[in-house]
């Protein structure tokens, strides 16, 4: 049985992935210091599969104790999650997403050296591209300046990674996701905002719920057709089945070079309009909302080109918009 670690493996999209995981048959070691995530979801994993994954408590930020990790652990595959990831909050403590996003990783890969351990994927994010200059976006589309430094530690991570493959034999995948929302099926894993939701689909199931007051939308005098702006929001089981499909190819060696990088997209693009829409069709429950004026930093519109991870990769969404808002909604219930 293959052994993989997942770092932030108990966060939302850490969970989903290691659930997908079990179910494919790897034996899974999870490392999380639930700095943004609960030790609760270990339970809802094993709830789920039947498997208890092992866990460690361990900050990557304690170089000490990624060696002593790694000496201890001979995994067949790495999958990184584990990071800070607001927006907003990288703005205010840029030193604190520099130290632990990019420190992390440092550390990670300096003992998948030391050790030979070769496989190797990193959770990036589609914000590299900002605002790009055609749509949809392929992974060729120039980066751009990051908007943040929740950004450009995503930036950074690839070109670390890239210099690590031409020092030794690691081999390695970029997935730059669009917009993850919604959660599993048994509605006993999702995604567990701190405080008040930054991201729009949280907030949105927090105001259906009666939590918060109402939703303001971040502008309506964008270039798109209703005016509000545009996103990829793919389903985070979708995502989580692309990390399995991307492990085995390095594990199988069927990688084209050391560094891959893929979107992982639906490849269709809906504006917050639409959504609060199909949220309103599929879960029969009004969300009150306003519309104010645009957040900074947001992009007009941002949607993946599929076609190099649905041919090369070999994977692509199965689940549609009103399925991960239905479960979203299913999910923020239970809570
Ligand atoms: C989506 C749309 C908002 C909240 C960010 C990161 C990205 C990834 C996902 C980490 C935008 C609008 C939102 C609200 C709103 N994060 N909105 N009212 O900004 O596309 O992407 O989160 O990996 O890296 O950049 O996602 O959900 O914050 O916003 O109108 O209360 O919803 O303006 O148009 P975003 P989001």
């Amino acid at each position: 049985m293959k052994k993989v670690l997942v770092t932030g493996g108990l966060g939302f999209i850490g969970s989903h992935t290691v659930v997908e995981l079990q179910n494919e048959g790897f034996e899974v070691v999870i490392i999380d210091n639930l700095s943004n995530s609960k030790i609760e979801v270990l339970d809802k994993i094993t709830s789920i599969t039947g498997v208890k994954p092992s866990y460690f408590n361990i900050d990557l930020r304690d170089k000490a104790a990624v060696k002593d990790f790694f000496a201890n652990n001979k995994v067949d595959g790495t999958i990184h999650f584990a990071a800070y990831k607001a927006v907003g909050e990288s703005v205010q403590k840029p030193l604190d997403y520099y130290e632990n996003n990019i420190g992390s990783l440092v550390y990670i890969l300096q003992e998948l050296k030391a050790n030979s351990l070769n496989n190797f994927i990193f959770s990036s994010s589609c914000t590299v591209y900002g605002q790009a200059d055609e749509l949809p976006i392929t992974e060729n589309a120039p980066i751009k300046p990051a908007e943040s430094p929740y950004g450009n530690t995503k930036q950074i991570g690839e070109e670390i990674i890239k210099d690590a493959t031409k020092i030794s034999d690691l081999k390695a995948i970029a997935l730059r996701y669009f917009n993850p929302i919604g959660a599993h099926e048994s509605a006993k894993i999702g995604e567990l905002p701190i405080g008040v939701p930054q991201n729009l689909i949280p907030y949105v199931v927090q105001t259906a719920a009666g939590i918060r007051e109402e939703l303001s939308v971040f502008g309506s005098d964008y270039n798109t057709p209703d005016g509000t702006a545009v996103r990829d929001y793919i389903h985070v089981v979708d995502i989580a089945k692309a990390h399995i499909v991307a492990l085995k190819r390095l594990i199988e060696n069927k990688n084209k070079s050391n560094f891959e990088i893929f979107n992982l997209g639906t490849g269709q693009g809906n504006s917050v309009l639409e959504v609060i829409k199909s949220f309103e069709k599929v879960t029969g429950q009004k969300v009150n909302y306003k519309l104010v004026d645009r957040r900074e930093g947001d992009v007009t519109a941002a949607y993946a080109d599929t076609n190099y991870a649905n041919n090369e990769l070999g994977w692509k969404t199965k689940l549609s918009l009103d399925e991960a808002l239905l479960s979203a909604w299913k999910w923020q219930k239970t809570l």
